[in-house]
């Protein structure tokens, strides 16, 4: 009978503790103590969460353990909160799992004074290398040569692209922080990698959940989440080593890498108060750039694979106008761009059915905000579902089709889209959003240049033209080739040619 009590204590405890406040978003009903952490979907949550907007409202709530979380679905209403209410939505929330890697340090999930002078930095530094005197134009179109030959290894037999990609793409990350790329395989690189991947997906699992809901209990029990903080260790050792190289033969004269720049800055603003430039910062900066910068460019690359290799009269339009445009021979450069409005086209529509980043990062409220009608108080939770955006029905014509043709106008010309948020919106706004852009449109047109995509023989190509079912393709693929091939067959320009 104490047992009895002592549940039936909790139950009662949590119901009145956790009650909706007044005013607050609507939402579905949740158990006792966890509350609604298992309507969590971990492979597609975007997908649940929007199912969840139809029954409640575009704007509605959920509680994990004991924190609330609001939910914003569409394009009005993350238009309201991420635009309109910007000063409202800047902060991160302060979760147990981030924190205790991050220490607070870095961009991704800092706040207040380091968060405004490290993104500041890190925006002035990347202008400077994407798009300034020191353009990385050349070493991306560098990068894509190499990247090429790789390929050409493969002698057009199917090739699984992914390691590959994340390569060439992590390479360009690489460049601008550390002043030089890696080869392909090596064996130092590829560690890092895996141990990316590995964090990552501990990281978006239900673990990390479980962590930020009940940290104390969970820095307890056994799972996958207690190796996370040795992974991320051993990814900042690498950049350490990188940068006592740096500090060995630095030269204040000469700004060879954003490590270099950084130094720079640390000895500029010594005596400044308020400083947050030190070495901490720096790994945590470094660290920040290659977690956001690599698995999303190359992510938006292999989509784009997939789609040419699904939509061979697409590409083939791709091709020609590349062709009309840039020739076989010719250098593609970002000035091209302004002439090849169907190929950007395709690109902003791999970016919006590719779906990189479904929820965007969690965002946290520091003052109370009127949201959709509801009042939110300060320190809640905000989950920007970007999904939902992508595919609103009410912002594109076939939202659940791959269709070029929501980037055009009736005369062909390209036609921006208001509701086009692959980069969030806002204050926190993807700082790499420029540079994905630039990468994107390089190695893209570069491909188009000399490969063709197709689908391996055998593997079946009769996919619906759904997001989802593209996701079921890759699985369908890897299942159908043996381990060390799949997804796509890449023949080099000349075989084109001659088909
Ligand atoms: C944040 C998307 C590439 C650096 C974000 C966010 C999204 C996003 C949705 C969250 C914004 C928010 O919280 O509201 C993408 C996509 C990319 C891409 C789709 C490629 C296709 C890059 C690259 C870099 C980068 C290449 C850097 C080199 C960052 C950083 C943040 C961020 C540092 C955190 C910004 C902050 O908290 O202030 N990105 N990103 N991203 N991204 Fe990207």
């Amino acid at each position: 009978s104490l047992l009895l009590f002592v549940v039936v204590f909790i139950i009662t405890a949590d119901y009145i503790k956790n009650r909706r406040p007044v005013g607050f978003p609507p939402g579905p009903g949740g158990l006792p103590v966890v509350g609604n952490i298992f309507t969590w979907d971990q492979s597609r949550p975007h997908e649940k969460l929007m199912e969840l907007a139809r029954t409640h409202g575009d704007v509605y709530s959920l509680r994990f353990g004991q924190k609330w979380i609001v939910v914003l679905n569409g394009f009005e209403a993350l238009k309201e909160g991420l635009v309109t209410k910007r000063d409202s939505m800047v902060d991160r929330p302060q979760l147990a799992l981030q924190d205790e890697i991050t220490g607070g340090l870095g961009v991704i999930f800092s706040n207040g004074n380091i968060w405004k002078q490290q993104r500041r930095f890190a925006l002035s530094t990347l202008k400077y290398f994407g798009f300034g005197k020191k353009s990385l134009e050349p070493v991306i179109l560098d990068e894509f040569r190499h990247c090429a030959q790789e390929f050409r290894g493969y002698k057009g037999k199917p090739v699984n692209p992914h390691l590959i990609i994340n390569n060439t793409v992590s390479n360009i990350i690489c460049c601008l922080v550390f002043g030089h790329r890696f080869e392909y395989g090596d064996e130092r690189f590829m560690k890092l990698m895996l141990l990316f991947a590995k964090a990552l997906e501990i990281e978006s699992s239900i673990w990390s959940q479980l962590y930020n809901s009940f940290p104390l209990l969970m820095r307890l029990l056994p799972g996958p989440h207690q190796a996370l903080k040795q992974i991320w260790n051993d990814v900042k050792n690498f950049i350490k080593e990188e940068l006592n190289q740096h500090k060995k033969n630095w030269d204040p004269a000469e700004r060879r890498d954003y490590i270099d720049c950084y130094l720079q800055e640390i000895q500029t603003n010594k005596e400044q108060e308020y400083n947050t430039f030190d070495e901490e910062n720096l790994i945590m900066c470094v660290l920040d750039l290659f977690v956001a910068g690599s698995e999303t460019t190359s992510n938006a690359l292999r989509w784009a694979f997939l789609y040419m290799a699904k939509y061979p009269e697409i590409q083939e339009k791709v091709q020609a106008e590349i062709d009309r445009v840039i020739g076989q021979s010719g250098q593609p450069s970002m000035e091209d761009r302004a002439n090849l409005p169907y190929t950007d086209a395709v690109i902003h529509e791999v970016l919006r059915m590719g779906n990189i980043v479904p929820l965007a990062l969690p965002h946290s409220t520091n003052k109370e905000v009127q949201l959709g009608g509801y009042t939110i108080p300060t320190g809640v939770l905000i989950i920007p579902n970007l999904a939902s955006v992508l595919f609103d029905k009410k912002e594109w014509g076939t939202p659940l089709t791959f269709n070029p043709g929501h980037f055009l106008n009736e005369e062909g010309k390209f036609a921006k889209k208001e509701a086009f948020l692959p980069f969030s919106a806002g204050k926190r706004l993807c700082l790499g959003e420029n540079l994905a852009r630039m990468e994107l449109f390089l190695f893209f047109t570069s491909f188009m240049q000399h490969f063709t995509f197709s689908m391996p023989a055998g593997v079946k190509a009769g996919l619906e033209k759904t997001e989802q079912i593209f996701c079921e393709a890759w699985e369908e693929v890897n299942q159908q080739l043996p381990p060390c091939q799949s997804q796509l067959q890449l023949s080099p320009w000349l075989e084109r040619l001659q088909s």
